[in-house]
């Protein structure tokens, strides 16, 4: 039966205490772990945080122009084969083009932001939705994707904040890991899934075992299934 959602897969570099910040670990081309790991992931779109895309957006802040008001509607600029969509509710990613690479940006905002800002994004032809009025609705989120983009394989690059509140919304279905041979150990630094402060009624997400490699010799490529509803009976 069609769910009407993109089928989702957590992508993640993460060390062996869970930490997905490079600074420290001192390899040479760091990028390479997560890049050629992701890229055997087939997906239309990957999706990532804020501050996570704000290492590839503008880092010019453009004088916005708070004119004429824009309606708060959907608003495709272009289709792609593939997209770059950004978890960005109030707007703080800017854009002197539409594409991270080959993929088409989306933003996902929500209804506070300003006209200004919607007015940048429609001037640098980037599509954006809107995922609720001051907060975001995940669920709403990814079934937009694949109505207005026909996004069904969606893959969520991180950082730790965005994969958290996919986990506690419960849309991950696979997780896919590169353990990285290294601790950090950096107290406070995000780990792969930031989800919540403190315990409360939430129960952790299990895994059942897809695949394991063992990549660029000390690294472990582990790719899970999410089990819902305590499945395996452990
Ligand atoms: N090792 C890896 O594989 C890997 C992969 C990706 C990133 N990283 C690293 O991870 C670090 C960033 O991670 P991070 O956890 O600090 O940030 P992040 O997840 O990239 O971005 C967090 C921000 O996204 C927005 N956001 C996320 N979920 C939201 C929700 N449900 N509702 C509303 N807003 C939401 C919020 O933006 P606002 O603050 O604007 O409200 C939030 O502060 C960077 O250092 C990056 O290099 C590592």
């Amino acid at each position: 039966m069609d769910s009407g959602k993109p089928y989702v897969i957590c992508h993640m570099l993460g060390s062996v205490d869970g930490r997905i910040k490079q600074d420290i670990w001192g390899f040479k081309d760091h990028h390479k772990y997560f890049e050629e790991t992701a890229e055997k992931i087939a997906a239309d779109a990957w999706l990532v945080g804020r501050v996570t895309m704000q290492e590839f957006s503008s880092k010019n802040t453009p004088e916005l122009l708070n004119g004429a008001s824009v309606p708060k509607e959907d608003f495709v600029a272009q289709k792609s084969a593939t997209y770059a969509v950004v978890i960005d509710p109030s707007g703080k990613c800017f854009w002197e083009t539409n594409m991270v690479s080959t993929e088409h940006v989306i933003e996902v905002l929500t209804e506070t932001v300003s006209d200004g800002y919607l007015e940048h994004l429609r001037s640098s032809k980037v599509s954006y939705i809107f995922g609720g009025k001051n907060t975001l609705d995940l669920d709403l989120v990814i079934r937009k994707l694949r109505k207005l983009f026909d996004i069904q394989t969606l893959r969520i690059d991180g950082g730790g904040h965005v994969n958290g509140s996919f986990l506690k919304a419960n849309l991950i279905d696979e997780f896919s890991l590169v353990l990285a041979p290294v601790a950090d150990g950096t107290i406070g630094s995000p780990t792969v899934f930031e989800a919540e402060e403190g315990y409360g009624s939430r129960m952790a997400t299990q895994f059942k075992i897809k695949s394991v490699d063992r990549i660029y010799d000390d690294f472990l490529w582990i790719r899970y299934e999410v089990v819902r509803d305590g499945a395996t009976g452990r």
